[in-house]
């Protein structure tokens, strides 16, 4: 059976087994997938010998994506600009091929929930990896604009001039954010984690289809909650759909078949992911 493993530190807690088990058994395959512990400096060493033992591809996580970014023979497109690797292929000329799933996972999350992108003016809360990475998969699909607020502002000018030749991206501060039609808000930051909201002011809304938060949670997150006090009109999403969408993207790179994320997203909230 073809050999597949996420490596973290820590890693006890991944879904991504539970997750990959259930793509394996929606499209009638047997998949070996497990989740490995590398010890922090020592990642390498610890891949190395996976796909020496007949390891086939590998996930990565905190805080190894740029050490797998370092390690991969080829890169595409999109991991080289994000420049972070959660997702490496054995090929079968034994080069490692790195790639970033997790923006294309964040849209085929949107996607399925039959968000519409096109022609929408989406705004993007946070300039860090994350924004980062969902940037350009964002762009293919054509929204009017993007755009993105931070609390350090030249971060989000500097992330917005960074992909400024692929389509229109703009970056501001809180203060001078402008008051327009944003139909989806993204809360990409890791506010969540900590309890807190970010400094978005509620007149931004008023136009908010769809409040997406990439942070996992089981239950409404506070910025989730906060979209809700003021628009209940707004659909509300968060970051499990987009767990399930980074590691259907990497089975796809994989297996070259592309399961359906929504079935897993709900099992994964029932807590019937085994
Ligand atoms: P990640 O890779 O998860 O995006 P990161 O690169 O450390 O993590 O970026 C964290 C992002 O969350 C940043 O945009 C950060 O804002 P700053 O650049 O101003 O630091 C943002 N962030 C974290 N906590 C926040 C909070 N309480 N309010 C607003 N933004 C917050």
């Amino acid at each position: 059976m073809d050999k597949y493993a996420v490596f973290g530190n820590p890693i006890k807690h991944s879904k991504s087994p539970a997750i990959h088990k259930q793509f394996a058994i929606s499209l009638g395959e047997q998949i070996d997938y497990r989740a490995i512990l590398a010890p922090i400096d020592s990642f390498e060493k610890t891949v190395s010998t996976f796909f020496e033992q007949g390891g086939k591809g590998a996930n990565v996580t905190m805080p190894f994506k740029e050490q797998a970014f370092a390690m991969a023979d080829e890169l595409t497109p999109l991991a080289k600009i994000v420049g972070a690797v959660n997702t490496l292929k054995k090929r079968d000329d034994g080069t490692l091929l790195g790639d970033n799933t997790d923006g294309v996972g964040f849209v085929n999350d949107l996607l399925a929930n039959k968000v519409v992108i096109t022609n929408k003016r989406i705004l993007i809360i946070g300039a860090g990896g994350a924004a980062r990475g969902v940037i350009l998969p964002l762009l293919e699909q054509k929204p009017a604009e993007i755009i993105l607020v931070n609390r350090t502002a030249q971060k989000a000018k500097n992330l917005a001039q960074l992909f400024a030749e692929y389509g229109k991206v703009s970056g501001y501060g809180f203060d001078d954010l402008p008051v327009s039609d944003y139909s989806l808000i993204v809360n990409s930051t890791s506010s969540s984690m900590n309890n807190e909201l970010p400094a978005l002011d509620k007149k931004h809304l008023t136009c908010c289809d769809v409040a997406y938060d990439m942070f996992y949670s089981l239950t409404n997150t506070i910025f989730m909650n906060w979209v809700a006090g003021h628009n209940n009109s707004t659909k509300l999403l968060d970051g499990s759909g987009m767990l399930v969408g980074q590691a259907a993207q990497a089975y796809y790179v994989w297996h070259n078949k592309m399961p359906e994320i929504l079935p897993v997203v709900k099992a994964l909230k029932q807590g019937s992911l085994k």
